[in-house]
């Protein structure tokens, strides 16, 4: 079992891939110059496998995969096979921009991925190309209904909220939860990267009256969550919105999660780059006690609270990309 110094129960691993992406979200990457870690730093699925193998006899139930963008990292589904096999992982889902979705939904789901978040900030084309700079949205949509067909559910849809940018879209975004079985999650920017800013951060109190508009709201569990979000439901809707307060509603007391970056790095927490490297226990040889003391190490120094609510600013050369949201 793993346990914090502040009694948290850790049982939900995130792992980043692959810290390479095919969009350039505006929150997450700069435009250029972004330098990419060498591919023999970035962890071999094997090397993963192992690391999953001993998180798995420490009491980690849940396993996500990220980037970057998970799905260029080729072979996947034998990643996701591999993983899916471990006694004791139990869920094993994915988050993904969901460009090169449809072509792997079916694979990925027969290799026993159960379900898939998918980043869509906008239902307008140009838009969407703005804030991501490079996507097309019609790829995403592709992606959306190759997920909801291979059965990868509860499909969620991430959508970051930047006022000024897409803020006038929550009520849209949130209407799509009528007619489909998505549950779209509305995420604060949060204070990391360059592009961040205050008067772009929309509070969730304030998505969520601006939802409420629509009509009335009623919480309800979070379908297949253990996460932060808070959810809710219209009545009559084929599927459910929620918030997640990263920034004004700091969920850090039920924290459940360590991350592990693509280069085999063990993070503690989003906020903070300290990190306990994994790499000397898993190359050239698995050594499985050392592994097994790492991670506690990784546990025991997890912060009590991230400091996110009180940043004016971003915190500058720092990238979500490389730890996967
Ligand atoms: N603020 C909030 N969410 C972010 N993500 C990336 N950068 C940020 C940020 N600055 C999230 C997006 C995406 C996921 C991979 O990471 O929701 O869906
Ligand atoms: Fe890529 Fe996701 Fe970052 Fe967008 S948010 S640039 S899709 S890693």
């Amino acid at each position: 079992m793993l346990c914090d110094r502040f009694g948290r129960r850790i049982e939900y691993l995130r792992i980043s891939v692959t810290d390479r992406c095919n969009l350039r979200c505006v929150y997450c990457l700069p435009a250029t110059g972004v330098r990419w870690l060498p591919r023999q730093e970035i962890l071999r699925f094997e090397e993963i496998r192992e690391v999953v193998r001993i998180g798995a006899t420490l009491g980690i139930t849940r396993v996500r995969l990220t980037g970057g963008e998970p799905l260029i990292r080729e072979g996947l589904a034998e990643l996701v096979q591999m993983l899916a096999s471990i006694p004791g992982v139990e869920d094993l889902s994915m988050t993904t921009n969901g460009v090169l979705l449809a072509q792997q939904a079916h694979r990925l789901a027969r290799a026993g991925l159960t379900r898939a978040n998918i980043s869509l900030d906008t239902l307008d084309p140009d838009r969407f190309r703005r804030i991501t700079r490079f996507g097309t949205i019609a790829d995403v949509w592709a992606g959306i209904d190759a997920a909801l067909d291979a059965g990868l559910f509860p499909v969620k849809l991430n959508v970051v909220v930047m006022r000024g940018v897409n803020d006038d879209e929550i009520v849209t975004l949130g209407r799509l939860t009528w007619d489909r079985p998505l549950h779209v999650r509305f995420i604060e920017l949060m204070p990391i990267g360059e592009y961040f800013s205050r008067e772009k951060l929309v509070p969730a109190e304030e998505i969520l009256s601006r939802l409420s508009a629509l009509g009335p709201l009623e919480p309800v569990t979070s379908p297949g969550g253990c996460g932060p979000a808070r959810a809710y439901a219209w009545e009559g809707a084929a599927g459910t919105v929620g918030v997640i307060g990263a920034v004004t509603q700091a969920f850090c007391a039920s924290c459940n999660r360590l991350r592990l970056t693509a280069s085999g790095r063990l993070r503690p927490c989003l906020d903070e780059t300290a990190a306990v490297d994994l790499l000397p226990a898993v190359r050239p040889a698995v050594d499985r006690a050392q592994l097994t003391g790492l991670f506690r190490q990784a546990v025991l120094s997890k912060p009590e609270q991230h400091t996110m609510a009180q940043r004016e600013v971003g915190t500058p050369r720092f990238c979500m990309a490389g730890v996967g949201g």
